[in-house]
């Protein structure tokens, strides 16, 4: 059986120059240098991502993208909120509630291992809450991206979002940049639908940092692990001759 290669250690800053580079080359970005991401490489970057399939072609997907002064209006005022512990409920539940083993224990064993990594001990409240708070930063990234989807549509419109997200992810990779997919937004959707300019008809889907990812940075040296794909293909009727 062919296995791809495993991800890179370290992270890359150059432009991928395939698929697979690009699959295997993103990851959640959690610290960016400052250097600005033009309108006009945001607009390319979805000019690509919309060529992900949709059912039916219905293209479910609406996006904001923002910088500057009206993003550090966002960012003060998200930040303001939820230091004052502030959390207003989401609109959708990201998370199964309770979440069924195993993924619980992978959940706690990813925010365990990102929380070690950065030398945040397990009872540390403050520092995990500072670190939390970091997502209403962008990471420092100069570009946030929200993404929204009519709140009439059903879930399968939902799995096409999802192709969406990762198209644009794979295409930012191709010009050298890197994302971090951000559902910790999903308590701010008020705020962010106001700032957006959306109203209450999209139901906020997640936020996003965009930018060029500081090399230098611990953070951006977390990796995180997948299951080998023999936990999770079943396969009938081929006849291997290797
Ligand atoms: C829809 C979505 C929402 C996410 N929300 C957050 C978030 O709010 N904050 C964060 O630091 N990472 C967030 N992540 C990143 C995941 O933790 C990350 O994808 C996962 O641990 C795998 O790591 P990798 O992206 O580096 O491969 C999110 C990922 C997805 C797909």
């Amino acid at each position: 059986m062919s296995t791809a290669p495993n991800r890179p250690s370290g992270s890359s800053t150059t432009p991928a120059t395939s698929v697979s580079e690009a699959l295997l080359t993103r990851q959640s970005a959690r610290a960016f240098l400052p250097t600005p991401v033009p309108l006009a490489t945001v607009t390319e970057l979805l000019d690509l991502a919309r060529w992900a399939p949709s059912g039916s072609n219905i293209q479910p997907w609406r996006v904001h993208a923002l910088t500057g002064a009206p993003l550090q209006a966002m960012v003060d005022e998200t930040l303001a909120m939820a230091m004052a512990g502030q959390s207003p409920e989401q609109e959708y539940l990201y998370y199964a509630s309770p979440l069924p083993e195993p993924y619980l224990s992978r959940r706690r064993a990813n925010g365990w291992g990102l929380y070690g990594h950065l030398g945040i001990g397990k009872g540390d409240r403050a520092a995990s809450a500072n670190q939390a708070l970091r997502n209403f930063a962008f990471f420092g990234a100069p570009t946030a991206l929200f993404f929204f989807i009519d709140a009439k549509l059903a879930q399968g419109s939902w799995v096409d979002y999802g192709m969406f997200l990762q198209s644009f992810m794979l295409a930012a990779r191709e010009r050298g940049l890197h994302t971090c997919p951000q559902a910790a937004w999903l308590p701010y959707h008020e705020l962010a639908r106001r700032h957006c300019g959306m109203d209450a008809t999209w139901t906020l889907v997640c936020g996003m940092a965009l930018g060029h990812l500081d090399p230098t940075e611990h953070a951006n040296a977390f990796r995180t692990p997948r299951l080998p794909v023999s936990d999770f293909l079943t396969a009938s009727g081929f006849q291997e001759t290797t």
